[in-house]
């Protein structure tokens, strides 16, 4: 079967590693990857909205199968755009059509699927530019803090955590009056603070039936002890220790089988990934939102833990005999330590060269913000490499990242040392 994978971070390297253990994958691309695909793809250089340009190169090149990693080209309508085209509707895509993606596009929209579907989340009530004096009010009901979300993307920035009722004001009033986010805050998510501890819950759906892989736990803030900014993600552990099988079936029963029938009774047709964040509150999980792709690092951690040939799951996913396929789990422990350029999330340079890469033999080195350039391997991003290892415990592969941290080097390289510090 010959592949395109759709993206540049260490999720699409640790796809394309992933698919090209498979026999059965006779040749792969990524568009428009990074130095980490090249190695064990062919890149192609297309960004993952242009259309056309991906029309032309699936057609070009025989795909047969097309994995999309990050959301935008899903909420853009990718998958619509092969189902409406002649010469493209019979190539599989993974990744919901755009009608479903408004789970990750909308925050509004994924609310009200929630309370439609009796799945457990915040209370919530959203606003606009037009009734924005009953957002005062309504915040003025809540107990701080306060959380405000902008309803559309807004590159992982839109959601605002504050403290003080006043500033929860001001920001509202920025968001949907001075459009703080652009377009992505035309409305505005007020919703009740859940006051928990993080995790993920990865499902696989063809549409009919589930898959439930392996949690994760990213560590999203910049600073050591989840301090600071908020960034994509700077590790990950998997599984979660503190996810028991009770609290993975209260998972299971309250809100992933509800979620799949959601979308079945809403007419949503979905062949994707389902990533739902979670707070786990006393001994109840709560959603606090839903992503239609995989995670970003966690990919990095759940991926390499699947035994089973992904190869297989997409086209079974494709297929819609999911039903029928093992997900075999491997049974060590798997954690990424992201390492990230100086002054990211904020401002940071580019094009530092990247060395050592070769020395890392005890774990992975996904390449995530890293591009090949004179035979050389520079940084393109602000996350730049996520470092992967197993181990019987996630402490022992947390030490074997660390330790092959050691060998790499890049000017102004940072990285968090505290990874799993709150397990
Ligand atoms: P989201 O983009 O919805 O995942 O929100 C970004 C981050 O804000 C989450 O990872 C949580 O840490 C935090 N967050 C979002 N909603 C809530 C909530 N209702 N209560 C507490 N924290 C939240
Ligand atoms: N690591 C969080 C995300 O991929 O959205």
């Amino acid at each position: 079967m010959n592949i395109l994978v759709l993206g540049s971070g260490g999720r699409e390297h640790t796809f394309a590693w992933k698919l090209a253990q498979s026999d059965r994958c006779k040749a792969l691309f990524v568009a428009p990857g990074n130095s980490g695909t090249k190695e064990i793809a062919t890149n192609l250089t297309i960004g993952v909205t242009d259309f056309e340009a991906i029309k032309s190169a699936v057609l070009e090149h025989k795909i047969d199968l097309v994995v999309v990693g990050p959301e935008d080209p899903l909420v853009q309508g990718v998958h619509d755009f092969f189902l409406q085209d002649e010469a493209l509707k019979h190539i599989s895509v993974i990744g919901p059509q755009k009608a479903a993606a408004e789970l990750e596009g909308s925050k509004e929209f994924a609310k009200e699927f929630m309370v439609r579907h009796n799945i457990p989340t915040a209370a919530y009530e959203s606003f606009t530019k037009h009734n924005v004096e009953e957002g005062y009010k309504f915040l003025e009901t809540l107990k701080p803090p306060y959380v405000l979300k902008a309803d559309g993307l807004a590159a992982g920035k839109g959601v605002l955590i504050l403290n003080d009722l006043k500033e929860a004001k001001a920001e509202l009033k920025s968001m949907l009056v001075d459009a703080k986010f652009g377009d992505a805050s035309t409305k505005v998510v007020i919703e009740e603070f859940l006051d928990g501890i993080e995790l993920s819950c990865f499902v696989l759906t063809d549409g009919k039936d589930y898959k439930i892989l392996p949690t994760a736990k990213d560590y999203k803030r910049i600073g050591e002890g989840d301090t600071g900014l908020n960034t994509g993600g700077m590790g990950a552990v998997s599984p979660v220790p503190f996810a028991t099988k009770a609290f993975l079936d209260k998972i299971e029963n309250q809100i992933v089988i509800p979620t799949v029938e959601g979308l079945k009774k809403d007419n949503l047709p979905y062949v994707g990934f389902i990533f739902i964040g979670l707070i786990k509150v006393g001994d109840a999980p709560k959603v606090i939102e839903y992503n239609v792709r995989m995670g970003d690092p966690e990919t990095e951690v759940v991926l390499p833990r699947l035994k089973t040939d992904l190869v297989d799951v997409f086209e079974a996913m494709a297929n819609q005999t999911l039903s029928q396929i093992n997900i075999d789990i491997d049974e060590r422990a798997a954690t990424t330590i992201m390492l990230v350029s100086g002054g990211y999330p904020e401002a940071y340079e580019k094009g530092k060269e990247i060395t050592g890469i070769e020395k890392v033999t005890d774990s992975i080195a996904f390449h995530a913000g890293a591009k090949s350039q004179d035979g050389k391997v520079v940084t393109s991003g602000g996350r730049v490499m996520a470092i992967t290892s197993y181990g019987n415990t996630y402490q022992d592969a947390i030490k074997k990242s660390y330790q092959s941290i050691k060998h790499l080097h890049f000017d102004k390289m940072n990285y968090r040392k505290d990874i799993g510090f709150d397990l």
